[in-house]
């Protein structure tokens, strides 16, 4: 089984369906807050439009729980793409995604020109994967390309249904170069293969540290859920976010790091404070954090700890902040790594929003090897499921 690129199909003068994910934070006033996964696109939306293709895109915004919400329309979506585009290019956006207005607009396209459909969960068939809205997408396909690998794990009309009525599919070149680099943390690497794993709950990286436990030779893990590890391990966390209900979770991990010979790195100390409102904390042992506080960041002993284990590596992957970053105050174990990575020479991968929120932040994106556009997506990657909107792109 294999997967086209959208280099290998014959799309000059036919319509191209491409499934993007345009599901971007937006500031307050309904503007696109942040475009990055706009910008990913363009490299597929910019060559199919150079092939003289009728271009049609599709994505998701948000939840809007199967009905027209105006707070979640395509339209500032389509005008920053249209910016982006550039040269008086003109994105045409459809009233709803399917039905008569839509296939108006995609009728009338010409070559090398794109329409935008509306925001696809404006339907609840969407989501259900159902056949008819599926068809009705379909219809305003002659060659289906997929280029969402953040919706990659969603089974739904627009990934999945619709590839069972056209004629021709494959991926673009997001996708492609998504799947290549995720890829290679799953294959044979350059070693050591340091995992740096943060974020807030252990349950929601659970899976993904079991997959890589056999494939990597070090795991840093910060943030919150390095609490739950701490407290597994007699720690004493005060009033810092604990899972309670996963502590046996993380002793079992622990004790399988152990087993395969694995160095997990815990922190040693902390930044701790009230809350996450307070302007400052203080700097206390990780696993001895006075009653009345929170540890809200890796305190600086443990960011050098990491920081020289990341210096060291030939092939990493980040996913998750240390702590609170968005608050300057415990910001600075994530920016250490952050800036570790970037200095590194190392295959280096990062995934998930807020670790690419911060390495954005820190202004070293560009020394990066690959920023994946997934949050959900690359992390069931990495823990080894098959993704179902890669799955059904194969011939
Ligand atoms: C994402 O942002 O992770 C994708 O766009 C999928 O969105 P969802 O979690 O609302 O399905």
């Amino acid at each position: 089984m294999s997967i086209k690129t959208i280099s290998d199909l014959d799309i000059a003068g036919r319509r191209v369906f491409i499934r993007v994910d345009f599901n971007v934070p937006l500031t307050p006033a309904g503007g696109v807050a942040e475009d990055t996964r706009i910008r990913e696109s363009l490299p597929t939306i910019k060559y199919a439009i150079e092939q003289g293709a009728r271009v049609v895109l599709a994505s998701h915004l948000g939840r809007p729980k199967g009905k027209p919400d105006p707070k979640y329309s395509m339209a500032p979506v389509g005008e920053r793409l249209a910016e982006l585009l550039g040269a008086g290019a003109e994105v045409v956006l459809t009233d709803e995604p399917v039905g008569d207005g839509a296939r108006k607009v995609v009728g009338d396209l010409k070559a090398g020109k794109v329409a935008l459909l509306e925001n696809l969960r404006f339907s609840p068939l969407e989501e259900a994967n159902d056949d008819t809205f599926a068809k009705g997408l379909a219809s305003y396909a002659d060659v289906y390309i997929n280029d969402a690998f953040g919706t990659a794990h969603r089974a739904h009309a627009s990934t999945v249904g619709i590839t069972k009525f056209v004629a021709a599919k494959g991926m673009g070149f997001l996708m492609d170069r998504e799947v290549k680099f995720l890829g290679k943390l799953l294959g044979d690497v350059d070693r050591p293969f340091v995992a740096i794993i943060g974020g807030a709950k252990v349950s929601d990286k659970i899976g993904v540290l079991d997959n890589l436990l056999l494939r990597v030779n070090q795991i840093l893990i910060g943030g919150a859920m390095a609490n739950t590890f701490l407290k597994a391990k007699g720690g004493r966390l005060g009033r810092s976010l604990v899972e309670e209900d996963k502590l046996a979770l993380a002793r079992s991990f622990l004790k399988k790091a152990e087993d395969a010979g694995v160095d997990v790195l815990l922190p040693r100390d902390a930044i701790a404070a009230a809350g996450i409102k307070s302007d400052a904390g203080t700097v206390v042992p990780a696993s001895d954090i006075p009653e009345d506080l929170a540890a809200l960041d890796i305190g600086p002993e443990t960011a050098r700890g990491f920081a020289d284990a990341i210096a060291r590596a030939k092939t990493i992957f980040w996913n998750g902040p240390m702590g609170v970053f968005e608050s300057q105050p415990f910001a600075a174990g994530t920016m250490a790594v952050a800036r570790a990575v970037a200095a590194s020479s190392a295959l280096s991968v990062v995934g998930g929003g807020d670790s690419v929120a911060a390495i954005q932040k820190s202004g070293l994106a560009n020394k990066i090897t690959h920023i994946s556009t997934g949050g959900g997506a690359s992390l069931e990657f990495l823990e080894g499921k098959k993704l179902p909107g890669l799955a059904a792109l194969e011939v």
